[in-house]
């Protein structure tokens, strides 16, 4: 049973989370994207529990959420003119910036990277607690390495609730209203480079600059940003992917047992077989908004199986489809 503290994000709530974070305690906040787990970016012992409680690897740098645009030149030791522009469009919002890192900041946050990510995120109560620490908060995603991201505070208690102590801190902001991870651009080179998708969109970016029209491979990205790559953000039911054409087909051959289906609510499967339909999201934002809610629902519900329809591959749908891309991989 877990011993975590748990507070509504009233401004009591944060009071008591920035005094957790200044103790060197870990704080699970809430973000416009999905759930972080917060330690003072100063602090290496918190920092290095984040690693611990997560059960991920020392390499695997997190990103450091600040204020805005004008903390880049406190960690960053170079940001290109086209990096300026991005934070100054898209923060505070769904966009982290990897950028050179000053030597002498967040080595263990970068996971001892010569780079550092950082986030500005808009979500009041996250503003709140980074404004009244006075510092970075180093978060990444609040659930166990390679599991499903939490968008409520229950995902991340049912996450982290048995390895976080008596001394850390859930801070409960409701729903999170993205729903996906950020968009992470590499901005250590001449031109950014989109390594994860995500709520700003490639188009979004290049009406500010030009992107590198170069895609990377696979193993690229893995030494680039380690962790996004395959074999993440997986349920314990298997994912398997269909465009709208082929549904009934995967319907049809997806193991014996019972098999959930998660597509817009426009699509009627013709399919004979029963499903259950975990959501029924109008449009791309709330597939993205009801995805990792979908995923542990399935896993609630002992599912064998999710057939995930895949929506377009416009705005945030591309984000969807990445992540469900990878879910299907881990699960496989
Ligand atoms: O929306 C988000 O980005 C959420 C919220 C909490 O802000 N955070 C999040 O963190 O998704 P995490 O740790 O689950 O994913 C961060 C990703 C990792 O895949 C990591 O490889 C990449 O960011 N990353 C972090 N620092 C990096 C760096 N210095 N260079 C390249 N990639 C980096
Ligand atoms: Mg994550």
């Amino acid at each position: 049973m877990s011993g975590v503290r748990v507070e509504v994000a009233s401004p009591a709530g944060v009071k008591l989370a920035v005094a957790t974070l200044a103790a060197g305690g870990l704080v699970v906040l809430p973000t416009e994207t999905v759930y972080g787990l917060g330690a003072d970016a100063r602090s290496e012992l918190a920092v290095a529990r984040i690693f611990q409680v997560k059960g991920r690897p020392a390499d695997h740098p997190v990103i450091v959420h600040v204020l805005g645009a004008g903390d880049l030149d406190a960690w960053a030791q170079e940001v290109p003119d086209y990096a300026r522009a991005l934070a100054d469009r898209f923060w505070p919002g769904p966009l982290t910036l990897v950028l050179k890192r000053k030597a002498s900041v967040g080595e263990i946050a970068a996971g001892g990277a010569p780079t550092i990510a950082l986030r500005s995120p808009s979500h009041l109560v996250a503003r709140a607690v980074i404004e009244q620490l006075g510092s970075g908060v180093a978060a990444p995603s609040a659930n166990r390495f390679g599991r499903v991201s939490p968008t409520t505070a229950q995902h991340a208690i049912d996450e982290l609730g048995d390895v976080l102590l008596a001394t850390d801190l859930v801070l409960d902001g409701g729903e999170c209203s993205i729903g996906v991870e950020s968009t992470i651009v590499d901005c250590t080179g001449s031109q950014p480079i989109v390594l994860r998708p995500g709520g700003v969109t490639e188009s979004d970016i290049s009406h500010i600059v030009s992107l590198a029209v170069q895609g990377i491979s696979d193993a690229d990205l893995e030494v680039r940003a380690p962790g996004t790559l395959a074999a993440h953000y997986a349920p314990t039911a298997r994912v398997l992917l269909a465009e709208p054409v082929e549904a009934d087909a995967v319907i049809n051959a997806a193991p014996s047992g019972e098999v959930g289906l998660l597509c817009l609510v426009d699509f009627e499967p013709t399919s004979e077989r029963f499903v259950h339909r975990l959501v029924a999201p109008g449009n791309v934002d709330e597939y993205a908004q009801d995805l990792y809610a979908a995923l542990r629902r399935a896993d609630q519900l002992g599912l064998v199986a999710v057939v995930a329809v895949l929506p377009p591959a416009e705005g945030i749908g591309v984000a969807v489809r990445d992540r469900l891309q990878r879910a299907a991989t881990g699960s496989a």
